[in-house]
């Protein structure tokens, strides 16, 4: 299935780690882009009649051998070009210029002194200052301009930190536009997107529902269709607008695996029978996901037991509706992105399996119903809420497929899932009370596998541990641990030990990702 914007602009991706968020600002500004390989066949980007290019960045050097080349028809579509840091050597490359490294690698802030303020670029920013503060991040620079071009601005280690060919609508940035280390780099998206390329914008929430509904109805008819439902944003707002699409024709299954939060398959029920109005089939299988859990420590063997676990339960239920003839599933941009690259081999490695319910294997007998997969996660969440579903749905932080069984440390039994249910919901009641579950992008207790020594009252103790952990994150590729206050984490402790039988203390995860993880297993 392909959205069918009217307006389209395609972002070359060379291997930057920014690549994404370039796709994420395109997209803030209200102009549809998809992010694509830069070796995908060229069908891939014809079909979307791209208004303009964006070259990303890259870590290789144009002169290296299997360097990234840039493919013939981004030429010869004759359609406005920016490349950035890589991309604009690249243009620079392949339009006759020369590349060269730099004495020095470039790396940090840096300040930018503009040469043509009246280019199209440029002119829409503040003329009070013909300086910018950009972020670069290059080895290699530009030393002779192609025909056509001029330089529009320098950095002390770069000539042409920026260059133009405004007859050709061909730009060049040294620098990085993308990340919020350039505070004028938004707008010099948005310059380029709407003066250059011509754009005209309207890529918003209210649009896409309306899109997307034609297009689910296109492709489903009069068939049916069955979507699993977990209760976070993804499947919530995937089930909401299918429900919107095609009514009765859906039918959702919840799936509780025993390994949720505290009154959390409630919740999910109540909220969906209030918001939805679709039909929805519960299955409790807590005690087939804990029996098959018993004994198990390891957390790939966890993963891999309930993923499998999962699918036999969703595959039995959805057998007993009839006839249906698809899947939905609430898979997302960025997945659909790394599965691409992966197939085009620009790989990161594997550091954990992951499982949701989406993770459905592929010889389910179901067409796939995939109406998110353009959306990064911001978008979902402006879209659930121009549906109408509630904030707290809307908002909720993300949680993993495998559930509370990664959170549990060591083997997972009903005892030790209810001592954290316990710990887990007066942290995110006290984060609710004191303003902070939206200043975190993710929080929740992780049951440790050792016991500690205390003492309470006159009596040795020899219990649990339970370590908290609230990060903050745009993309949760990277994440920074919250900066909680003192008093907020001396309160959680306090109440952990007192109201959680078993537990007499409690420690604050202290780590980044990288090297962390977010989750412990
Ligand atoms: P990590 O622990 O890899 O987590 O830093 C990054 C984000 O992914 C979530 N996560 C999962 N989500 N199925 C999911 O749906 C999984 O198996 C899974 N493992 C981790 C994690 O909660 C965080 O938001």
């Amino acid at each position: 299935m392909t959205a069918a914007p009217r307006e389209a602009v395609v972002i070359l991706d060379f291997g930057s780690q920014y690549s994404q968020l370039i796709a994420r600002r395109v997209r803030e500004l209200e102009v549809y882009c998809e992010l694509i390989p830069y070796n995908a066949p060229a069908a891939e980007i014809t079909r979307l009649n791209p208004l303009g290019f964006i070259l990303s960045g890259g870590p290789a050097s144009v002169y290296a051998k299997d360097a990234p080349h840039l493919p013939d028809f981004v030429l010869t579509a004759q359609r406005p070009i920016l490349g950035i840091c890589y991309g604009m050597q690249l243009l620079a490359y392949h339009l006759g210029g020369q590349v060269d490294p730099g004495q020095e690698r470039e790396y940090g802030p840096a300040e930018i002194t503009l040469a043509d303020l009246d280019s199209p670029l440029f002119a829409p920013l503040s003329r009070s200052r013909p300086t910018l503060s950009v972020w670069m991040s290059h080895g290699d620079r530009v030393t002779r301009l192609p025909a056509g071009f001029h330089s529009l601005a320098q950095s002390e280690n770069s000539p042409h930190a920026a260059i133009g060919d405004p007859a050709r609508g061909l730009y060049g940035l040294q620098f990085h536009p993308e990340v919020t280390h350039t505070p004028q780099g938004k707008e010099l998206l948005r310059a380029f997107l709407y003066r250059v390329c011509g754009c005209q914008g309207g890529w918003t929430p209210g649009n896409f529902i309306e899109e997307s509904i034609n297009q689910v109805q296109a492709q489903v008819g009069a068939r049916k269709v069955v979507c699993g439902l977990s209760g976070g944003v993804d499947s919530s707002v995937t089930a909401a607008l299918l429900h919107r699409a095609i009514g009765s024709q859906l039918t959702c299954i919840f799936v509780n695996n025993g390994l949720l939060r505290k009154n959390e398959p409630e919740q999910v029920a109540q909220t969906f029978e209030k918001e939805m109005h679709a039909r929805l089939v519960a299955v409790d299988a807590t005690e087939d996901f804990l029996s098959a859990l018993a004994g198990v420590t390891d957390p790939e063997a966890k993963r891999k037991i309930i993923g499998e676990k999962f699918i036999r339960i969703f595959e039995a239920e959805a057998r007993q509706l009839g006839q249906v003839d698809f899947l939905a599933q609430g898979t997302l941009y960025p997945d659909v992105i790394e599965s691409a690259s992966r197939s085009q081999q620009i790989v990161a490695a594997k550091i954990k399996t992951h499982h949701n319910v989406g993770g459905l294997p592929e010889d389910m007998p179901f067409e796939l119903v995939e109406p998110l997969r353009y959306l990064f996660k911001d978008e979902v969440r402006a879209v659930g809420e121009a549906l109408g579903l509630p904030r707290q749905m809307v908002w909720r932080h993300p949680f993993p497929g495998p559930g509370l069984a990664v959170r549990v440390l060591g083997e997972v039994t009903w005892e030790r899932l209810e001592t954290l249910r316990a710990a887990d919901a007066i942290l995110i009641e006290e984060l609710h009370a004191s303003g902070w579950y939206e200043q975190t992008a993710q929080a929740f207790a992780v049951l440790l596998p050792v016991q500690s020594v205390g003492v309470m009252g006159d009596y040795r103790t020899y219990a649990d541990v339970i370590a908290l952990r609230a990060v903050t994150t745009d993309d949760f590729m990277t994440a920074d641990w919250a900066r909680l206050p003192a008093d907020l984490l001396a309160r959680l402790s306090n109440r952990i030990v007192n109201e959680v039988p078993g537990v007499n203390r409690v420690v604050y995860d202290i780590s980044s990702k990288p090297p962390a993880t977010i989750e412990w297993e």
